[in-house]
């Protein structure tokens, strides 16, 4: 008999701890989850009960919801009291169950085209927000969309997008957090215990392996359990550890054979079974192919206008009333979604919308994330930051005048009255309105001329490649902002940018010596001009007061903090599949629809496994652009002292160079028993005054030495080498323990 201790485990526990408590340094943070996996089962006790008292009308009415908006002029509108979003639960008053009102999604509350004429503050990307390797960032940021989630009157946030970011290309790789499952399950946990923290659900997304957007409704990833266990389930795993989602939205892609919201492996064994998770899966929206789906672990059939029929209203009642399994799964599905309910404590804290937003507090938590997640990835010369005394800074490119790039796709948040420019790119579906390039947030330039009062600001646009030119040679400073859209339901092709912005960095750079590129991309992008300009920004996505937070960078009121959360590659040949499959015979379809009913595309994930990203450039020795971790600073750190002894590790930090910042610690398992292997098996971001050291105490979580048997993880015995690294490509002094083996279950 299982011991019911939800899925909280030890190691995770004190690893968490340890870290969060680095992460913050000093600032008194909760140390676990808002909800606790003990929280869970009192709400799944009650659940119970309400289940038993349900008549059978009321049997599958929570089990499926609709996308709460017309899709189409002869389509039915949602009901009045659905807020205008991505879903729509009906409730069961008779039970005192409230309506399911659900929107995107992990950036913010989505803008979806403006059907809600409302706008929302968005948070910097997924990546973004990754770079400051600082779980507070992500808590804070998760408390501040899901409390405007709650004003307008939502009570579920689609959030926690955690997939790894397999493919540098992955059109999605922007929402998502990074290469590594430690960093990336860390953060999303903290991510949704500040979503749930308003008394709304979070889910975590998208159950599993969704490594790509090319025929994302029908590729199927083969990739074996041991890999899939130690990379992409892991990050799942301590996510769902230290976030405790009430919900698992499924994924759309095929995984070994079968659908990922029709997988029995993924979901009844590993989630429910193996990890003794007691919340409900949705499905992604369409992503439902048959009723046996309920046998095989979904509970909850969404947007069932994508779908090809509802499955889980009347036949699934029908199933149930003939059938005792299936009316026992039934009973089942309902208990989890009323655990979930009772959990987060949707039916004693209700949402309504109107609801009271103070936006400059939460612009504020924006600007913060984009601050601590722009990564310095070059200074010359110290060329940054910019002295007070440059009188002429010519701005030029990326609309700088104008606003920030967002990314496309369900995520897309806009400020109030919508996006300040948009581009459409031609979608030709109901859902174009997702799909398009869209500015937001606040103008660099605005923001630069705030801070350097002093200085002659030029700006233009970069269309005009000579008078680009023309204005940097007449500057002290020129500084060039690039961007790359990316977007849901569209891969990359390459890591190329678009639209000719490798000429004119090269021409503005060819102009004038002292040239800055600030990037602002949805991913890692290749940079051919490198060698030719003292200094690089990856702003990524960097939200609602992006402006503000570059200038702040580089006008040297912010020290760059942020570190790599993913690798940037020299180029696509050193991936482990450098043609992203089925891009190159595919259309562009943001819905990743087949072409044909019987259309197969299947993705190898065993080519590296659990090797992914930096732990695959570790295996094939291959140099990347930009290595994962890797971020400059105004001041200079030194690591020293490490040591570890079994599943403990302790070291120091110093801040040895003339101000204050902060620095982000990477401890590297480096090899077992003599074998090289490197895995990422703690970190540490800390505040440092110049001059001022700290000591570090980690715990170090044994699935992350640990190779996963089909009894459960196991660590042989022997001499595990570790060492510190200010990146995965430059590390330290390696120091042994030795471990006795073990075998376990979690
Ligand atoms: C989308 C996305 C998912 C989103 C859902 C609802 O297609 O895959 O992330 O939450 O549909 O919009």
């Amino acid at each position: 008999m299982r011991k019911n201790r939800g899925v909280k485990s030890k190691a995770a526990m004190s690893a968490g701890i340890a870290m969060l408590a680095l992460a913050t340094s000093g600032t008194a943070q909760a140390q676990d989850t808002t909800i606790t996996p003990s929280d869970i089962a009192a709400a799944h006790a009650r659940a119970v009960a309400s289940v038993r008292s349900m008549q059978p009308a009321e049997r599958t009415v929570m089990t499926h919801g609709i996308m709460a908006m017309q899709l189409s002029p002869d389509s039915p509108p949602p009901p009045p009291e659905a807020v205008p979003g991505a879903g729509y639960v009906a409730g069961l008053p008779r039970l005192g169950l409230p309506a399911l009102t659900e929107s995107d999604a992990s950036l913010g509350v989505a803008w979806i085209g403006g059907l809600r004429h409302d706008g929302a503050t968005a948070l910097p990307s997924g990546l973004a927000q990754a770079a400051s390797w600082n779980p507070d960032v992500l808590y804070a940021g998760g408390r501040m969309i899901g409390g405007e989630a709650r004003a307008k009157g939502f009570n579920v946030l689609l959030s926690g997008g955690v997939n790894l970011t397999r493919d540098p290309r992955n059109g999605r790789t922007f929402e998502y957090l990074a290469e590594d499952p430690l960093l990336a399950g860390t953060l999303v946990g903290a991510a949704i215990r500040g979503v749930q923290s308003n008394h709304i659900i979070s889910t975590i997304k998208h159950f599993a392996l969704n490594g790509q957007e090319t025929g994302r409704k029908f590729v199927d990833i083969r990739i074996g359990e041991a890999a899939a266990r130690e990379s992409d389930l892991l990050a799942f795993q301590i996510g769902i550890e230290k976030g405790q989602p009430l919900s698992v939205m499924c994924a759309y892609n095929i995984v070994n054979g079968a659908h990922a919201c029709d997988n029995d492996w993924l979901l009844n064994t590993v989630l429910k079974k193996d990890w003794g998770w007691k919340g409900f899966v949705m499905s992604d929206w369409g992503a439902v192919p048959s009723l046996d789906t309920a046998i095989h672990g979904l509970d909850q059939q969404s947007g069932v206008q994508l779908d090809p029929k509802v499955f889980f209203g009347a036949e699934l009642a029908e199933k149930a009333k003939a059938d005792k399994v299936w009316s026992a799964r039934l009973d089942d599905m309902n208990t989890r979604v009323i655990t979930a309910i009772y959990a987060a404590g949707l039916d004693k804290h209700p949402v309504s919308p109107g609801g009271k937003i103070d936006m400059a507090a939460d612009a504020a938590v924006a600007e913060d994330a984009a601050k601590q997640g722009i990564v310095l990835l070059k200074n010359e010369g110290a060329i940054l930051p910019l002295a007070a005394h440059a009188q002429r800074i010519a701005v030029i490119g990326g609309l700088a005048n104008l606003g920030m790039l967002s990314g496309g796709g369900s995520s897309q948040v806009a400020g109030e009255g919508g996006p300040l420019a948009k581009v459409s790119v031609g979608v030709d579906s109901p859902f174009a309105a997702f799909f398009s390039q869209a500015y937001n947030g606040s103008a660099p330039l605005a923001a630069i001329r705030k801070l350097a009062p002093q200085a002659t600001v030029t700006f233009r646009g970069g269309d005009n490649l000579a008078d680009a030119v023309n204005q940097a040679k007449k500057a002290d400073v020129a500084i060039v902002f690039a961007t790359k859209w990316a977007s849901e339901g569209l891969d990359q092709a390459d890591l190329t940018l678009p639209d000719g912005q490798d000429a004119l960095i090269a021409a503005v750079a060819a102009a004038n010596p002292h040239t800055i590129v600030v990037l602002e991309t949805g991913n890692p992008v290749a940079m051919p001009w490198l060698g030719n300009v003292p200094a690089v920004l990856e702003a990524w996505y960097p939200g609602a007061r992006g402006g503000e937070a570059i200038a702040s960078v580089l006008m040297g009121q912010t020290n760059p903090s942020g570190r790599l959360p993913i690798t940037f590659p020299a180029s696509v040949s050193q991936l482990p599949r450098p043609v992203l499959d089925g891009y190159a015979d595919l259309e562009p379809d943001f819905m990743g629809n087949p072409p044909t009913p019987n259309a197969k595309l299947s993705a190898n994930y065993d080519v590296e496994g659990s090797d992914v990203g930096y732990r695959w450039y570790a295996r094939t020795g291959a140099k990347p652009l930009f290595p994962f971790g890797y971020g400059l600073s105004y001041t200079s750190f030194a690591e020293d002292g490490l040591k570890v002894d079994g599943l403990k590790a302790s070291f120091t930090l110093h801040n040895t160079g003339t101000r204050e910042g902060a620095d982000v610690a990477q401890l590297y398992l480096v090899s077992r028993n003599g074998a090289a292997k490197q895995r990422l098996v703690g970190f540490a971001r800390v505040n440092l005054a110049p001059g001022a050291s700290q000591s570090v105490d980690l715990s170090i979580d044994p699935r992350l030495l640990a190779d996963w048997t089909p009894s459960g993880w196991r660590i042989a015995g022997g001499d595990y080498s570790f060492a510190l690294g200010t990146d995965a490509q430059h590390l330290g002094p390696a120091v042994s323990t030795r471990l006795t083996g073990k075998s376990w279950k979690d």
